[in-house]
């Protein structure tokens, strides 16, 4: 027997949960420094070409396979492709977020034991390399953050197991909107410092002598890291949107919010760190030691505002990286709940055990367990490099082959334009089958074996 599938409310509650799996650290640490590296404002074209041509018919096509059989990723291609070797495609959908689940776990810890720290002691240390060594010595540390993971991945275990109406799209809907408020805030301040504006023109300033083949695949890759690509978790998601509703709307509303998320933590980030008058960096150290380092010196100045900009920033890091990893958490549950016939408490209380272990390998790995190593790389950068670098744009390939060269064209047609129903969408089929069968398959390639090269 059939259960009965939950859906979400309504278009804005689609969204908001698409595009709180798309909003999260990759907006946050990634891309502004890749648009200040990479060319400023023409890479910002780059990228949006790269989301317009590339990511948003990948994200569609996963949006079809969940939206025409309202299944998970495994069930979804055994129904479409049954008896198949689809159904590995559906499997390997379903691991590879949970990987990504158990690192990206460790980073949110990692906000959350700053969220911590910004709200009890703070940050004065005015010192860049003092700060460094702190970041360092935390994650080095055993004990801190792996309470830190089991917190944030007891979080988000908890709004899953709540289930998709009542928990996802609840805390979606509130987070969401609250994110935009926070980022938008922190941009005012940070736009406010004196000597901001070579943060703004760092962002804006078009160097098209940086616009190599290089920088093209760095914004293809990132747009799929951004845009959570390949890895089920947007055909999951998907699956409980309604029938009838305009899949190419919901889409470009996805796109559109993530990228203007993106833009916004841009001019929110570089204005403080330029004000800080240094250099800028990717990855963890952008959050973790810049901006702390950065609220210490302010916090000369007027450190009630400093002390206040500090928490709503680590708070909107939080529950970025929340509505991002229950995405993620959200593909294995669906997965053992439909075909597993496991009720969603046991279901939930399985994914938390094996990504909190993988997780806290993950997490030792800074330190007790450095010496480990899986291809010359701690086990924490492994698990990110086999997943950004490989899995995703792997996983992403096989579903536009899958939508654009093994689904009956009638279904992927009817889909797309809801019937026939939607003329808009009828008029830029065409154009959309021909960027799913031919340009998207070359394009990762080509970041594929970019990814290889490099
Ligand atoms: N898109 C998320 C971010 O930008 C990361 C993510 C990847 C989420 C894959 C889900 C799946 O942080």
């Amino acid at each position: 027997m059939e259960r009965r599938r939950e859906v979400f409310g309504g278009r804005s509650a689609a969204i908001f949960a698409l595009a709180g799996s798309a909003i999260g650290l990759g907006n946050i640490w990634r891309f502004p420094y890749m648009v200040g590296q990479t060319g400023g404002a023409a890479f910002i074209i780059i990228y949006l070409v790269c989301c317009l041509l590339l990511s948003l018919p990948i994200f569609l096509a996963e949006v079809i396979i969940g939206h025409r059989t309202h299944a998970g990723t495994f069930g979804a291609l055994e129904q479409l492709a049954p008896g198949t070797k689809w159904k590995w495609l559906g499997l390997l959908t379903v691991i590879s977020p949970l990987i990504i689940l158990s690192y990206y776990s460790v980073v949110g810890g990692w906000s959350i034991g700053y969220l911590w720290q910004s709200v009890t002691v703070g940050f004065h240390s005015s010192e860049l390399g003092a700060v460094s060594s702190a970041f360092g010595g935390f994650i080095s540390s055993a004990t801190g953050p792996l309470i830190c993971h089991t917190l944030f991945l007891a979080g988000c275990a908890v709004i899953v197991s709540a289930g998709v109406k009542s928990g996802i799209e609840r805390f979606n809907k509130i987070s969401m909107p609250l994110l935009f408020v926070l980022i938008v805030a922190i941009m005012v301040y940070s736009l406010t410092l004196p000597g901001a504006s070579a943060g703004v023109e760092y962002l804006v300033k078009p160097d098209f002598s940086k616009i190599t083949p290089s920088a093209v695949a760095d914004a293809m890759g990132q747009s799929f890291f951004s845009l959570s690509l390949g890895v089920g978790t947007i055909l999951t998601y998907a699956s409980y949107i309604k029938k009838n509703e305009n899949i190419l709307v919901t889409g470009l509303g996805t796109v559109g919010f993530d990228l203007l998320f993106a833009l916004i933590a841009g001019f929110a980030i570089m204005p403080a760190v330029f004000a800080a008058g240094i250099e800028p960096g990717a990855g963890p150290g952008l959050i973790f030691e810049t901006l702390p380092y950065i609220f210490a010196k302010m916090g000369a100045n007027v450190p009630w505002l400093s002390s206040v900009v500090a928490v709503l920033f680590f708070v909107t890091i939080v529950f970025a990286a929340f509505t991002s990893a229950i995405s993620m958490f959200e593909v294995g549950v669906a997965y053992l709940v439909e075909q597993r016939r496991m009720s969603r408490r046991k279901a939930v209380l399985l994914i938390f055990g094996g990504t909190w272990l993988l997780g806290a390998l993950c997490s030792l790995s800074f330190g007790p367990l450095a010496d480990v190593q899986l291809f010359g790389l701690s086990i924490f950068s492994f698990c990110d490099m086999l997943t950004s670098n490989f899995l995703m744009t792997f996983g992403g390939l096989l579903f536009v082959l899958f939508v654009g060269w093994k689904m009956d064209p009638a279904a992927v047609r009817d889909e797309f334009t809801c019937g026939g129903t939607e003329r808009f969408n009828c008029a830029v089929f065409g154009a959309f089958r021909f960027l799913l069968r031919y340009i998207a398959p070359i394009a990762i390639v080509i970041i594929f074996i970019t990814n290889f090269l490099a």
